[in-house]
C-alpha cells in the first residue's frame, strides 16, 4: 500500500493562478444576518476609501493584478477581525458572567474554575471558537468595539475548527447560536437589563448546535427595509418556515457562479452586506462599508481548501477516481488542475434530500430581494423558483462535515451508504472519525429519554425534527461495496 505522507495542518499551497481566482470578482456573496441581541448603538466605521454613493458593480476582474487582488484579500480579512459592522450583540463583562445562568452541576463547575478554565467552559457551551492568534481575546466572529462590547460577524458561522484546528472558511459546525442567545437574555434579565432587541425574540436561531435558520435572517431583515435600505415603520413579511443549515465551506465560493445551497442568486459583493441590515443600521452606513465588502468577498474568493492531514492509501484512492468519475462527477465536477465544475441544479425529487429550505423561500422574498439595493435593485438575474439543490463542489469535503445542506449526515460514509444513517447523533467536541472521514459520533435509533433541556436536545442531531431529514441522495447506491471503499478514500484527496 502507497501511503502519502502525513501532511501538516496547513493551508494547500496556492494551485490556481490569482487572476482566475478573481474570475468572477462581479459576482456576489451572501452574508447571513447575524442576529443582534444589543441595543446599545456603536457607529459603524466607515471603510477607507469607500464612496457615499454606491454605483452599480462595473469592474472588470482582469484589470486587476495578482497584487491588488492580494492586497484586497488581506484587507478584507483584516475587516473581519477588527471592523464592527454593527452595534455590539452583548458585552464581553456579560460574556464573562454568562456561567451564573448555566444549570447545576455545569454552575458549581465553572464557579470552581479559573477565569481561564471558565472562558474555555463558556466557548464549548456556545460552540465558538478561541482565535489561536489571540487566545484570551474575543473567539474567532466576534470583534470588539473598543468600548467593551461585543460584535458578531460572519466568522461566528464561518470559521470553525475541524479535529481541534481552526481552518480558514470553514463553517462552525459547532456554533450554538440559540443557545448563547438563550443565555445572554436570560443574563440581561437577571442583571435588570431587559431583554433587548434580539432576534431570538422573533426567529428560533437554531434547533441542532452547527446549524442556524441563517435564511430566515435573511427574510425577516430584509423585510425591515425599503428597496434603497431605509428602515419601514411598519414591515410586512413574507410567509416563510423556519429552517436550520449547515454553513457553506468558503473556499468553494471561488468555483461558483451562484449563491446558496438553490443557487437562486448571483455572486455578488452586495449581498454579503446583508448581515449588517440590522434596524439599528442606517441605509448610508450600507454605502459607506460598501468598499469593504468587495475586500471581505475577495478574501472569500482567495481561500483554497485544505489537505487532508493523515495517510491517504493512493492506489485505493486512484480506483475511487474512476468510480466518482463514472457515477458522481457528472453532478460534483472534476478535480485536479483541469478540474471542471458543472454547477448544476438538481431537481428535488432526484436528489431526495430534506426539501425544507427549497420550499422555506417563497419567490415573493426572491423578487424583494432581486429589486432590493442588496440586489443591485432589480439588475442581477434572480431564480425565483428552482425546482432543487445545486450539486456542491466537493473540494475540502473531509473538513466540511456534516453532510448535505442541513448538516444532517455526519460522515462521508454515511452519505455513501444511504441506509446506514442515524436517526439520531451525537458529536464530540474535537473528535474526528479517520475511518468513516468525518465527525466522530454516537448514533442512537432516537433520543435518549434522559436528554430534557432544550439546549442539551440541541447538542443532538435528530433527523425527525422539521428540515432535519438526512434521507435521499441515493446514488451511491450504484457503487459496489469495494468502490464505495475507494471512492471514499479518494474524497479525502479532493
Ligand atoms: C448565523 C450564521 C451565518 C452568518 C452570521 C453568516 N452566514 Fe453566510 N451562510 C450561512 C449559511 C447557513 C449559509 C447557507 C445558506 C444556503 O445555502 O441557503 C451561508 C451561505 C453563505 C454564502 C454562500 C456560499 C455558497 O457556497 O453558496 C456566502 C458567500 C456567505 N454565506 C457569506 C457570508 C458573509 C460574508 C457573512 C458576513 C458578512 C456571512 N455569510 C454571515 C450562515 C451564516
Ligand atoms: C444527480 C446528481 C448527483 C449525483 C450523480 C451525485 N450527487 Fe452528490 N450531491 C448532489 C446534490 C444536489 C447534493 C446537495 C444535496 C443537499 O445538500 O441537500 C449533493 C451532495 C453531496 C455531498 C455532500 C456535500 C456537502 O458538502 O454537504 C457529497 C459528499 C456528495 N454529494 C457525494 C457524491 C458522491 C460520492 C457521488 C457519487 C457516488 C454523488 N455525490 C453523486 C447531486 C449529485
Amino acid at each position: 500500500m502507497s501511503v502519502h505522507r502525513l501532511r501538516p495542518w496547513v493551508l494547500r499551497s496556492k494551485t490556481r493562478s490569482r487572476a482566475a481566482l478573481y474570475a468572477g470578482w462581479r459576482i456576489a456573496v451572501l452574508a447571513i444576518a447575524a442576529a443582534t441581541f444589543g441595543t446599545g448603538a456603536t457607529d459603524l466605521a466607515p471603510a477607507a476609501g469607500a464612496e457615499t454613493d454606491a454605483a452599480p458593480v462595473t469592474e472588470d476582474a482582469d484589470d486587476k493584478t495578482a497584487t491588488e487582488d492580494a492586497d484586497a484579500a488581506a484587507r478584507g480579512f483584516e475587516r473581519l477581525k477588527t471592523q464592527p459592522y454593527s452595534p455590539a450583540d452583548f458585552e464581553q463583562a456579560l460574556f464573562d458572567s454568562l456561567w451564573q445562568v448555566w444549570p447545576e452541576p455545569l454552575r458549581q463547575q465553572a464557579a470552581d474554575a479559573s477565569p481561564d478554565q471558565r472562558r474555555r467552559m463558556a466557548l464549548s457551551r456556545y460552540g465558538l471558537v478561541a482565535d489561536p492568534d489571540n487566545p484570551t481575546g474575543p473567539p474567532l466572529g466576534v470583534v470588539d468595539d473598543g468600548n467593551g462590547g461585543w460584535v458578531m460577524n460572519c466568522l461566528a458561522c464561518h470559521q470553525g475548527k475541524v479535529a481541534g484546528h481552526v481552518i480558514p472558511g470553514v463553517g462552525n459546525s459547532h456554533f450554538a447560536f440559540q443557545t448563547l442567545t438563550q443565555d445572554v437574555a436570560l443574563a440581561r434579565r437577571a442583571a435588570g437589563k431587559g431583554r433587548s432587541g434580539s432576534m431570538g425574540a422573533f426567529v428560533p436561531l437554531g434547533n441542532s448546535n452547527g446549524t442556524t435558520n441563517a435564511q430566515v435572517f435573511s427574510i425577516v431583515l430584509s423585510a425591515l427595509r425599503d428597496n434603497d435600505l431605509n428602515v419601514l415603520k411598519t414591515p410586512k413579511f413574507p410567509k416563510f418556515r423556519n429552517h436550520d443549515l449547515d454553513a457553506p465551506p468558503f473556499w468553494n465560493v471561488k468555483r461558483k457562479k451562484n449563491l446558496y445551497i438553490d443557487g437562486f442568486v448571483p455572486k455578488t459583493h452586495r449581498v454579503i452586506m446583508q448581515f449588517a441590515l440590522v434596524p439599528t443600521n442606517d441605509a448610508a452606513s450600507f454605502k459607506q462599508n460598501e468598499e469593504g465588502f468587495r475586500d471581505i468577498l475577495a478574501w472569500i474568493e482567495s481561500l483554497e481548501p485544505p489537505a487532508y492531514p493523515w495517510e491517504v492509501d493512493t492506489t485505493l484512492a486512484e480506483a475511487g477516481r474512476v468510480a466518482f468519475e463514472q457515477a458522481c462527477a457528472d453532478c460534483h465536477g472534476t478535480y485536479g488542475p483541469d478540474g471542471t465544475y458543472p454547477e448544476k441544479r438538481v431537481p428535488i425529487d432526484v436528489v431526495g434530500t430534506d426539501d425544507t429550505r427549497l420550499v422555506g423561500m417563497p419567490p415573493e422574498h426572491r423578487r424583494v430581494y432581486r429589486e432590493s439595493w442588496c440586489g443591485e435593485c432589480g439588475k442581477i438575474h434572480v431564480v425565483e423558483q428552482p425546482d432543487g439543490y445545486v450539486a456542491p463542489p466537493l473540494d475540502g469535503v473531509w473538513a466540511s462535515g456534516p453532510y448535505f445542506h442541513n448538516g444532517s449526515v455526519p460522515t462521508l460514509w454515511h452519505v455513501l451508504h444511504p441506509d446506514q444513517r442515524p436517526a439520531v447523533w451525537l458529536r464530540t467536541e474535537d473528535g474526528y472519525d479517520r475511518q468513516r472521514v468525518g465527525l466522530e459520533v454516537a448514533e442512537f435509533d432516537r433520543l435518549p429519554e434522559d436528554v430534557k433541556s432544550p439546549e442539551d436536545k440541541r447538542r443532538y442531531f435528530n433527523t425527525a425534527l422539521k428540515g432535519k431529514s438526512a434521507a435521499g441522495h441515493d446514488f451511491p447506491d450504484e457503487l459496489s461495496a469495494d468502490e464505495k471503499r475507494a471512492v471514499l478514500e479518494y474524497l479525502k484527496t479532493l
